[in-house]
């Protein structure tokens, strides 16, 4: 039994050990002026920018809008900046206008792909953020734009 009251006062330090501020990772806020987002680049009619701002932003772009409280408490926190840092290396859309054409294609057809099967917005963010959620329409319709973006770039057709 003792053991176990010196176990549990350990994992009881380490809880409040990493609660410190030196442990929450540092914010995704960009202040870098010569990223090319996706707007700069391409046509991207004004809903279908808002439909990405609301739904893909906080983990798709150089700026998280805006950082709940719980970012604060680890290892929370360290879960959301993973997830943030995954989906930036598979579509970062403040650097979009960066990609080549061929990577380009690629990210579109991506894009599309996570709208007609709903895998995107991730389920654990749609929890917390009711902005976020997409009806029918919006999934349609960004699919659609992500499709015909394909086709501007000149996709081989077969
Ligand atoms: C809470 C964070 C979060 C939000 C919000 C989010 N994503 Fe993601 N996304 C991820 C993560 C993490 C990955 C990488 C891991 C994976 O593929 O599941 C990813 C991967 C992707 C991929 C690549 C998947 C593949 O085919 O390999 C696409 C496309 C994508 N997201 C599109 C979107 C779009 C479009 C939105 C908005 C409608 C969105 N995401 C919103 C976190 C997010």
């Amino acid at each position: 039994m003792k053991s176990l009251k010196y176990i549990l006062i350990i994992v009881a330090f380490i809880l409040i050990a990493i609660q410190l501020p030196f442990f929450t990772p540092k914010k995704n806020i960009s202040k870098v002026k010569n990223q090319i987002d996706i707007t700069d680049k391409y046509d991207v009619p004004m809903n279908i920018q808002m439909d990405l701002y609301n739904g893909c932003y906080d983990c798709h772009s150089n700026n998280t809008k805006k950082y709940p409280w719980y970012y604060h408490i680890q290892p929370i926190s360290w879960w959301m900046n993973h997830h943030i840092t995954e989906a930036k290396e598979q579509i970062n859309f403040s650097e979009f206008g960066a990609y080549t054409h061929d990577e380009a294609i690629e990210k579109f057809k991506k894009l599309q792909k996570s709208m007609e099967e709903k895998t995107m917005p991730l389920k654990s963010y749609l929890w917390m953020h009711e902005e976020a959620k997409y009806n029918e329409k919006q999934y349609q319709r960004v699919a659609e734009w992500a499709r015909s973006m394909q086709d501007n770039l000149g996709k081989p057709t077969h």
